[in-house]
């Protein structure tokens, strides 16, 4: 099975006919069938797979003896944001099976057992807390807590995990035996462009935290309240998304409102209330409190002029992580890997924040665009990225 088989095989699972992009939200059944594709491509090679009660997966490919170091983990993950890339996560993981036949074909056994990994819900995009199934597989975030969010519907993820026949109360020793993490992704910006490479290393991600902004006003009719008697949270909302945009371009950094409640959601009615969530990202972790600091002031502002109320939340924060200089060294020495920072969150973050030696590689996308059906990357890149993830496990594992 090669890269491009395993890639035509993914292809079509979970991809939009009108829009090309991917709905592979966690224990949906687009998901679903990418594990199972996973675990029969595991199965295919003799990995030796191992599960958690959460939903992440290792398939295991043993040393021949026994061996006393711990393994070399590699993988990503298979679900998307919604209407996402083909890129995102499932890049990683096809390059990480097909960088093990690539060492099978180049005669190498490994010396230390090499895993390749699938966490569940690294995007976030259906329980709203990224990296879940890292999260959870590092102990940073318990089972309890996990189950009881939500999904838009309103099912509990404890839910979800009973209807996918999981057992959360198994927990998680999927990283135990694991010694060091190597996550191959495909770029999200245009760094390697302009560097012409095909392949980097990371040296860094940028703090991020996703906040929930409540904006509560007065429901009223569209036609009859005149524009001095409004009480309107969507003003609230949207003067505040406009701050947000001006502050993050000020200082180099990033704010988005991506996603968006709005009640009761009627044409010819003044909202009731707005939720919009904020993700915003910075290069220190002194810089994403000022950011933040500064967007809810700028709300307050306006909604003590608005005569709204506002409420902010924040879901999830991830300070900087700085990946281990030493392994990346080790992994980049005698090639041309630039050493790059990223601005997007990765299951490798919450795995080096737990201790975790982790590095990172990237495969250039022409265009930068990501989280989007535009993602895209040369055949040739991601062979090229094969061969660097090939390269990096027979150094670390050879
Ligand atoms: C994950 O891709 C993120 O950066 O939000
Ligand atoms: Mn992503
Ligand atoms: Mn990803």
């Amino acid at each position: 099975m090669t890269f491009e088989q395993m890639w035509a095989d993914l292809h079509p699972v979970g991809r939009s006919s009108s829009s090309g992009g991917y709905f592979r939200q966690p224990f949906s059944s687009a998901e679903r069938e990418c594990l199972a594709w996973f675990l029969e491509e595991a199965h295919r090679r003799e990995l030796r797979v191992e599960s958690d009660g959460f939903g992440n997966v290792v398939a295991w490919w043993d040393p021949p003896a026994p061996s006393a170091t711990p393994g070399v983990l590699t993988g990503s993950h298979l679900d998307s944001v919604l209407d996402g890339g083909a890129y995102d996560g499932p890049l990683g993981v096809v390059s990480s099976l097909a960088a093990i036949d690539l060492m099978r074909e180049r005669g190498v056994t490994p010396t230390r057992p090499v895993g390749v990994g699938a966490f569940v819900e690294e995007e976030g995009s259906r329980f709203g807390l990224a990296c879940l199934g890292s999260r959870l597989a590092t102990g940073v975030m318990g089972a309890d807590r996990a189950a009881a969010l939500t999904d838009p519907d309103g099912v509990r993820l404890g839910d979800a995990w009973d209807a996918a026949g999981l057992d959360p109360t198994t927990g998680s020793d999927l990283l135990a035996g694991v010694g060091c993490f190597v996550e191959l992704h495909v770029e999200q910006g245009r760094d390697l462009v302009e560097r012409e490479r095909a392949v980097g290393a990371a040296s860094m991600i940028w703090p991020h935290g996703r906040y929930r902004f409540d904006f509560t006003g007065q429901a009223n009719h569209a036609g009859t309240t005149r524009m001095e008697d409004r009480v309107d949270p969507m003003l609230t909302y949207a003067a505040t998304a406009l701050a947000a945009a001006e502050q993050a371009g000020l200082a180099g950094q990033r704010a988005t409102f991506g996603r968006l409640e709005v009640a009761p959601n009627g044409t010819n009615a003044i909202p009731s209330r707005v939720t919009a969530w904020l993700d915003a990202r910075s290069g220190t972790d002194e810089g994403l409190a000022a950011l933040l600091a500064t967007i809810e002031e700028r709300a307050h502002d306006r909604a003590a002029s608005d005569g709204t109320s506002l409420s902010v939340t924040p879901e999830s924060v991830s300070g900087a992580v700085a990946f281990d200089d030493d392994l990346t060294a080790r992994i980049v020495a005698g090639h041309d890997w630039p050493v790059i920072p990223t601005m997007a969150g990765h299951d490798a973050g919450i795995l080096a924040a737990a201790g975790v030696p982790t590095a990172m590689l990237f495969v250039r996308n022409p265009t930068g665009i990501s989280h989007s059906p535009e993602e895209s990357a040369p055949m040739a890149d991601c062979l090229a990225g094969v061969e660097a993830l090939a390269d990096t496990l027979e150094r670390l594992a050879g």
